[in-house]
């Protein structure tokens, strides 16, 4: 309920991805002018941006309902068709992890979002016939990590694609102090700007730190947020001054001491540190080719000099 009422309801209140709200913002108006249902929207980056708030803004802004689902939950072709048929005209369906649609499911959204109608199959073998039944206009936001991720026929049936974007220390910042706010927490502006150095550019990073080191403050200070309470409690959490949590230290520690730092290909990398390839992809590897720890090469990742200095190691001999 906390993590909810946190979230900001309206376009105007949600902080940074100022592109791709400026666009939302003419394209949710437009389709409000014409009343019609928006056109479907495609939202994909890394976990924790915000995708599923602005889904939760878009409805709210074009004031009709918000369904939400996700792709694995939609185990059968009939299930997609009673959350469609259920909806009012205009409203909004958000599926999340989109790209784990099911095959036979995706193949009833080609029409339903193409069309608004359900092509359905009636009774079997040879009196078998398809009919066709009506939807009401809808939109569809889909949200994923990689927008490559989608099949190609499903990725061209969304009017809007939007690629969210790692916030700035500023932005985060802000998000904090004002998320402080809400939660009645006193906490000073540097204080504010040392969890977003650590939030590795999302929210949802930064508000968890925010709510641990509130406890901390409160058990071990007079519950104010000073800069001193927030590097103490950030440095318990385990989380180092650029945001680097066990995992990505393992990694690039395992890719210095066991490749001499690459290039190694990521299957490579993620036996080595008994981690899903998937999970390294989308969750750890875009912040630290973001913050210019890794690079990418046709043969495979490369630990940067710039990693090499933040963890204290040398660089190795012919590397320079
Ligand atoms: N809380 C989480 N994400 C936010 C954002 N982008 N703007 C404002 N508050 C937020």
């Amino acid at each position: 309920a906390v993590e909810l009422s946190l979230r900001p309801r309206y376009l105007g209140e949600y902080i940074g991805q100022n592109q791709v709200k400026e666009n939302l913002k003419i394209y949710i108006e437009a389709a409000k002018m014409r009343s019609e249902a928006l056109d479907h929207v495609l939202l994909y980056g890394p976990p924790g941006l915000g995708k599923t708030t602005l889904a939760n803004i878009i409805a709210n802004e074009l004031g009709v309902n918000l369904r939400t689902t996700s792709g694995p939950a939609i185990e059968r072709p009939g299930d997609l068709a009673a959350l469609l048929t259920n909806l009012q005209e205009g409203d909004v369906l958000f599926i999340d992890e989109i790209h784990r649609l099911h095959r036979t499911v995706e193949e009833v959204m080609y029409p339903a979002m193409e069309d608004f109608a359900l092509d359905i199959m009636i009774g079997k073998g040879p009196s078998a016939r398809s009919v066709r039944l009506d939807l009401p206009p809808f939109t569809l936001i889909g949200a994923t990590t990689r927008a490559g991720l989608l099949s190609a026929p499903l990725r061209d049936r969304f009017g809007v694609v939007s690629r969210l974007e790692y916030y700035t220390i500023d932005e985060l910042s802000f998000i904090v102090a004002r998320n402080a706010e809400l939660l009645g927490i006193e906490i000073l502006g540097d204080a504010a700007e040392e969890i977003a150095l650590r939030a590795r550019g999302t929210p949802r990073i930064a508000n968890r730190l925010l709510k641990r080191v509130r406890d901390y403050a409160q058990v071990r200070g007079d519950g104010i947020i000073t800069p001193e309470i927030a590097a103490e409690s950030l440095k318990m959490l385990q989380v180092d001054p650029r945001g680097l949590d066990n995992i990505d230290h393992k990694m690039l520690q395992s890719m210095i001491s066991s490749f001499r730092g690459g290039p190694v290909g990521l299957d490579t990398i993620a036996a080595t540190i008994g981690e899903e390839s998937q999970t390294i992809e989308d969750v750890y590897e875009p912040y630290l080719l973001q913050i210019g720890f890794l690079q990418r090469t046709p043969r495979g990742r490369i630990v940067t000099p710039a990693a090499y200095h933040h963890l204290g190691l040398p660089l190795p001999p012919q590397q320079n």
